[in-house]
């Protein structure tokens, strides 16, 4: 019997092919590499650790049909929190790629090394639970974790590099590079200009600011409370001399004419940004996402210069509740134009490095196994739509 594994060289995934043997009965596994933009050094890395460990690999270009699915999502304006989604969009083109692999190879089985904590399991079985192949999760489903897997590794003398550059766990395709885990768990740390490789640090100078919140409102710049006109005309200072808070935009009036207008606003821009970051830490997902109505609709009200319209009222009492838990402080980085969020702090957080965390077991009751379940319903409507489609045409 084989077994198809989406194979990296990385430590995750270089713990289950023994692991696929030894706790699965499987007598082969082939390892599947899909090329969609990653930088040499990981198919290197890949091919070298598949003939230390004397795996059958295949490495599929998949370059092309990756990069028009990005175009497609730039015609639909496509983010997520402010993230362009090149892990999530690049995971069903892997995805489908392997299974066409383990397919023409025979096997009865495929398999990833992602947790039981994240985002990609789902993304990978909801394609490979359209086949009839046994879907194998290894490092959920044996609870591992980081710590295990690199005694194991060490155990057997398994080719894994003890953390190179960094313990950050990175994700590199043409569309992005997400760099997650260690220190950058606290969500007050100010991550170091090393973990990025793509983007120049802006030249020139930088500073650093701590605005403080309270219910929402901003109270203080670096500890000093100010009035609200106080406040806003120091962060005009300083943000404009940073070249931050420029629009050019073509705006559409409520007449329906279309009009050029430039815009500057270094204090708004900045302090947005800041009270953005606060929610994120505070507020759950589905409070951040009914706010964006929300806000949207109070923004429409207020370009129609109708705050004092009833449904203003009705707004602000969502915004009020909501408000109550953002208050906190955010460090925001003056460079290059922008005003960015580099670290959040609040007593309110909505957010344990523990429970997220890929280096702990299980806590509060929580295992990586309970994602089974999801991961089997994760697409399923889905699943039956398509194949009564599929089966029209
Ligand atoms: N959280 C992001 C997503 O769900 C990316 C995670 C990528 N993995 C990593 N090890 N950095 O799309
Ligand atoms: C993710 O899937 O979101 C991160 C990687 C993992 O959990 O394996």
């Amino acid at each position: 019997t084989r077994v198809a594994l989406a194979f990296s060289g990385g430590l995750d995934t270089t713990v289950c092919v023994p692991l696929l043997e030894e706790e699965y009965g499987y007598d082969e596994v082939i390892g599947v590499t899909v090329d969609v933009g990653q930088p040499a050094e990981e198919f290197d890395e890949a091919e070298e650790t598949a003939a230390a460990l004397d795996l059958e690999h295949y490495v599929v270009d998949a370059k092309d049909e990756f990069a028009d699915l990005c175009l497609d999502g730039v015609r639909a304006n496509a983010t997520y929190q402010g993230y362009p989604l090149g892990t999530a969009l690049a995971r069903p083109v892997i995805a489908k790629a392997i299974l066409e692999v383990a397919e023409e190879q025979d096997c009865t089985g495929i398999a990833h090394g992602c947790t039981g904590k994240g985002n990609d399991q789902l993304r990978f079985e909801a394609v490979w639970r359209d086949s009839d192949l046994e879907v194998i999760a290894p490092v959920r489903e044996l609870g591992l974790t980081r710590e295990w897997e690199q005694e194991y590794a060490d155990e057997r003398d398994l080719p894994v590099e003890g953390g190179s550059g960094g313990d950050w766990s990175i994700d590199t395709n043409l569309w992005s590079r997400s760099v997650e885990g260690d220190e950058l768990e606290d969500p007050n740390y100010v991550p170091p200009a090393e973990i990025y490789e793509w983007t120049q640090d802006p030249s020139g100078e930088t500073e650093e600011i701590e605005i403080s919140f309270e219910n929402g409102y901003p109270i203080a710049v670096d500890g000093e409370e100010m009035d609200p006109v106080a406040l806003i005309e120091h962060l005009n200072e300083i943000a404009g001399a940073y070249g931050v808070g420029r629009t050019d935009s073509m705006e559409d009036r409520m007449l329906g004419l279309k009009v050029r207008e430039n815009y500057e606003h270094p204090a708004a821009t900045t302090l947005l940004n800041a009270h953005e970051a606060l929610e994120g830490l505070v507020l759950t997902q589905e409070e951040r996402e009914f706010k964006q109505l929300i806000d949207q609709r109070w923004s429409k009200k207020g370009y129609e210069g109708l705050v004092d319209a009833p449904l203003v009222s009705a707004l602000e009492g969502f915004v009020d509740e909501t408000q109550k838990r953002v208050t906190g402080t955010v460090t925001i980085r003056f460079e290059g134009g922008q005003a960015r969020a580099v670290a959040r702090d609040s007593e309110y957080a909505a957010y344990s490095a523990e429970h997220a965390s890929f280096d702990t077991e299980s806590v509060g009751k929580i295992d990586q196994e309970d994602a089974t379940g999801v991961a089997k319903y994760h697409g399923f409507q889905r699943r039956l739509a398509n194949s009564v489609i599929d089966g029209d045409e």
